[in-house]
């Protein structure tokens, strides 16, 4: 059973569409004319290079990029379409535009050519208009026309009926090949698949397949000028984010689950300035920010606590920002509070100049911020030797306190190119364009015997975003505060308005 036909079966017990031709004629008929289309995207100039990175990885070989589908929430309701990343970064669709579309880099003299297959707006006269629940007009909107979208996208545009035949072209023959972005598609895969087998080429089909998946992560590791600039809006709207979240820190304070109401005021700005948030936010106060993934955000908000919130405004481009702020909700920070701030301030600053020196490599980046926060930890008696025997190979104790790395790339994915090959990532020397962040923190449980009674409770991660440049590095939500000083200055400025 197709997915059409399934979208269809599972409304037909409540759906009373007329489908005769009189009634058809008559929905079909007096509308207006159309709106102009869409203008060239400005980040259509920039997908030809992004192709082109592609495209000298695999000569002849027929690079299928699907954009993947909607997700079933439950019975009849998906969830919100989000395309594959891989597939918006090569056609410049983020957003909610064409579930189930496919882009296919064609094998040709010299290279590859885009096409890009979708599902055009069906006529006013046609049944889809008014009756498909999936792609009518009636009820999703005026969808492109294919001319629309190849205006939009500068790409080759033909309709998704057409798309079989373009995968079985000559496969196999002239020693044409075929790789697919695997589990983004099953339809798309299990058609690659029974193509495969038929043209002989299904050994080594998984292992094609698995390197374009990490080409494609490969390829986005340096940013071009136009992801930059989709970077620095996205940290621009998230900095607005928690100007809201500082805005609600008073009603959040008299609320049983004043997490949420932090959570709701940065998600509000998330959707007005954005497609939503990069990731699920982190609300974390008090012991709370001591779990690292506390996404429930379901507890109280109290004077006293600091208050970890990691969150992220993701724009219609998909490109998501990434900050941590660890916030006194009555606008001032303790002794105590202050003194784990300045030590997990002083890693992440140690981390940015590392960043900045030539040669630096990305897990170098990490291993400078590691040496702050393990002589910090010697200086309060906390660790069992020495800072240097702890960093020293066999040691690691500081890592009770700080477990997580400190930089991860970041992008179209809050965690960007998870698939790279480590000595292409962690290994690898920061080259300009590279977007990383730097987020160390320090995590004081409140059941932890080891830490001094007066820190227990008292968790704190500082997150910015880097942009690695020709002649050092760039942090990027440096806008958004981050000293002592800075903290209590922006909290007081919000408050006194
Ligand atoms: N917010 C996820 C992370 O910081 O990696
Ligand atoms: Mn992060
Ligand atoms: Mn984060």
């Amino acid at each position: 059973m197709t997915k059409e036909q399934n979208l269809e079966r599972r409304e037909s017990n409540r759906s009373q569409q007329p489908s005769n031709g009189a009634f058809r004629e008559f929905i079909g008929s007096d509308w207006g004319e159309r709106p102009p289309g869409p203008e060239r995207a400005a980040v259509a100039d920039y997908l030809p290079a992004r192709h082109a990175k592609l495209s000298e990885r695999f000569p002849g070989v027929r690079l299928v990029l699907p954009a993947g589908g909607y997700k079933v929430r439950n019975n009849d309701c998906d969830y919100r379409f989000r395309a594959h990343s891989a597939f918006a970064h090569m056609t410049g669709l983020g957003g909610e535009l064409e579930p189930d579309a496919v882009l296919v880099l064609d094998p040709v003299e010299g290279g590859h050519e885009a096409t890009l297959y979708f599902h055009p707006r069906a006529s006013r006269s046609s049944e889809e208009f008014y009756a498909d629940s999936r792609y009518g007009e009636f009820w999703v909107g005026a969808r492109p026309s294919l001319a629309e979208m190849a205006a939009l996208t500068g790409l080759r545009c033909d309709s998704i009926d057409r798309l079989d035949d373009a995968l079985a072209k000559d496969l196999g023959q002239g020693h044409v090949g075929l790789a697919v972005v695997p589990q983004t598609d099953a339809g798309v895969e299990a058609k690659a698949e029974e193509l495969r087998r038929r043209a002989g080429l299904a050994e080594g089909a998984a292992q094609a397949d698995a390197e374009l998946e990490r080409a494609l992560s490969e390829i986005r590791l340096v940013k071009d000028e136009w992801e930059i600039g989709q970077m620095r809006e996205a940290v621009d709207a998230t900095r607005e984010g928690f100007d809201a979240i500082i805005a609600s820190l008073s009603r959040a304070t008299g609320h049983r689950r004043g997490e949420r109401v932090v959570e709701g005021a940065f998600g509000a700005k998330a959707r007005e300035e954005g497609n939503g948030t990069g990731y699920d936010t982190i609300a974390a106060s008090g012991n709370h920010a001591n779990t690292l993934h506390w996404i429930d955000n379901d507890g109280p908000v109290a004077p006293g606590d600091l208050i970890l919130v990691d969150a992220g405004v993701e724009l219609d481009s998909l490109y998501t920002a990434d900050i941590t702020r660890t916030l006194p909700v009555s606008g001032a920070f303790t002794d105590d509070q202050a003194a784990v701030y300045q030590a997990v301030l002083d890693a992440a600053d140690r981390a940015f100049e590392k960043a900045q020196e030539p040669g630096c490599r990305f897990v170098d980046v990490h291993n400078a911020a590691m040496e702050v926060i393990a002589e910090r930890l010697e200086s309060w008696g906390l660790l069992p030797g020495t800072a240097a025997q702890s960093l020293a190979p066999g040691g690691g104790y500081h890592r009770r306190w700080m477990p997580h790395g400190t930089s991860h790339h970041l992008g179209i994915d809050v965690h960007d190119c998870a698939q790279a090959r480590r000595e292409m990532y962690v290994e690898a020397e920061l080259e300009p364009g590279m977007v990383f962040t730097i987020e160390p923190g320090l995590y004081f449980r409140e059941d932890d015997l080891k830490v001094p009674e007066r820190l227990r409770g008292i968790g704190v991660r500082i997150e910015d975003d880097i942009v690695v440049t020709a002649d050092g590095a760039e942090r990027i939500s440096e806008g958004i505060p981050r000293t002592i000083a800075g903290v209590e200055e922006w909290m007081a400025a919000i408050a006194g308005r």
